[in-house]
């Protein structure tokens, strides 16, 4: 454990299993490494110059890209030309620059996809989860939102042509409710060695809500920039902390400004390192409500202003689950049903 910051308990990434030998291959390239990640990544931006920076208040990449250079300039007391530079670095970084619709559409089409391991959810998802994306799976209590994370944060590690992406996971559970047993299970299923599927998720368990914005703010990118086979990252739930933490209606600006920066984090850690983000979101069912939707997000309309793509889930008989893609204009609407189970996320039977 590490003590940071003298107030907020830091615990460590953990991998949850022991190394025995590795199952998965890797696809992290040299590009990855050499990629700027932040303002002192920045070619020419030494100590001095990034203390500079930090104290004008550029402390990020995106307030670097959309400064004026003579403001940067001056703001830092570096030459307009070293500003400039600076400036053009860190919009290629961001990569803010006009694309033409064909680079959209090639982007968009070259996104990689999990598999859920039920193809009728997968088909509902236009393949799987989305890389470069958030989903967020919402749904009340027992709909499945956890056990999809588990199964998720297996799959990734499948190869590319079984649906994964050869990669790893980081677990950030919130609620205390992840399940090393249940990783096991849905691991032997698939035929994965348990161990090796397990020692590639990293597990953290965030205390309250400042540990998770600390953990997405600081300890994720550092594992990131460390070990680019994370090709996904599970926030389970992204809401109850800050739900306990900030109740009632004189609570809810603070609570949605706080929850906001966080989702707006875990969006661009998405795009930056070229990874899948699922959040889960736990809805109050409304039995009282017979127009519009039936279950309405207890922690308001946050989530609503946050790109990426959310998914609702319902319960159905035994097993059964119900997903729906809300507000996703690029996904064919309509319902699926799908199982939870012993061996994980399935297809229904019939
Ligand atoms: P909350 O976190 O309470 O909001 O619910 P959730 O949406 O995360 O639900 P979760 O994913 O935990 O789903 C729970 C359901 O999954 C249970 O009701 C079981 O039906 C099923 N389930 C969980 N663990 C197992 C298991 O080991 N075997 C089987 N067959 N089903 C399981
Ligand atoms: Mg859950």
């Amino acid at each position: 454990m590490v003590f940071k910051r003298g107030r907020i308990k830091f615990i460590r990434y953990k991998p949850i299993g022991k190394i025995l030998g590795n199952q998965v291959k890797y696809m992290s390239s040299e590009a990855d490494s050499k990629k700027v990640k932040s303002i002192s990544d920045l070619p020419g931006v030494g100590q001095n110059i990034l203390n500079k920076l930090v104290e004008a208040g550029y402390s990020t990449l995106e307030a670097v890209a959309v400064a004026s250079p003579q403001d940067l300039s001056v703001a830092a007391g570096i030459p307009l030309t070293t500003a400039q530079r600076i400036i053009k670095e860190a919009r290629e970084a961001l990569d803010i620059r006009f694309k033409t619709a064909l680079e959209v559409k090639k982007e968009r089409i070259s996104t990689k996809k999990i598999t859920t391991g039920s193809q009728a959810l997968d088909g509902l998802l236009g393949g799987g989860i989305e890389t470069r994306t958030m989903t967020e799976l919402f749904g009340e209590f027992g709909s499945g939102k956890t056990q999809i994370c588990h199964q998720l944060s297996v799959n990734v590690q499948l190869p590319l042509e079984k649906g994964g992406l050869g990669g790893k996971a980081v677990y950030i559970d919130t609620e205390g409710t992840f399940r090393w047993e249940r990783i096991e299970a849905m691991a032997k299923a698939i035929g994965f060695e348990p161990d090796t599927a397990m020692n590639n998720i990293y597990f953290m368990r965030a205390i309250n809500s400042d540990h998770q914005i600390a953990i997405v703010e600081n300890d994720l990118p550092e594992l990131l920039s460390k070990d680019p086979a994370v090709k996904l990252v599970i926030v389970d739930s992204i809401t109850s902390h800050f739900r306990a933490e900030f109740p009632g209606r004189e609570n809810l600006a603070v609570r949605q400004q706080k929850l906001n920066k966080h989702l707006h984090q875990l969006v661009r850690a998405a795009e930056m390192y070229d990874l899948a983000v699922v959040i889960t979101n736990q809805v109050m069912a409304r039995p009282d409500m017979f127009y519009g939707d039936p279950t309405v997000a207890v922690g308001g309309h946050t989530l609503y202003h946050v790109p990426g793509i959310r998914v609702q889930l319902k319960k159905s008989r035994g097993n059964k689950r119900i997903a729906r893609v809300v507000d996703a204009p690029h996904l064919p609407e309509g319902e699926v049903v799908f199982a939870i189970t012993e061996e994980g996320v399935r297809d229904a039977e019939e």
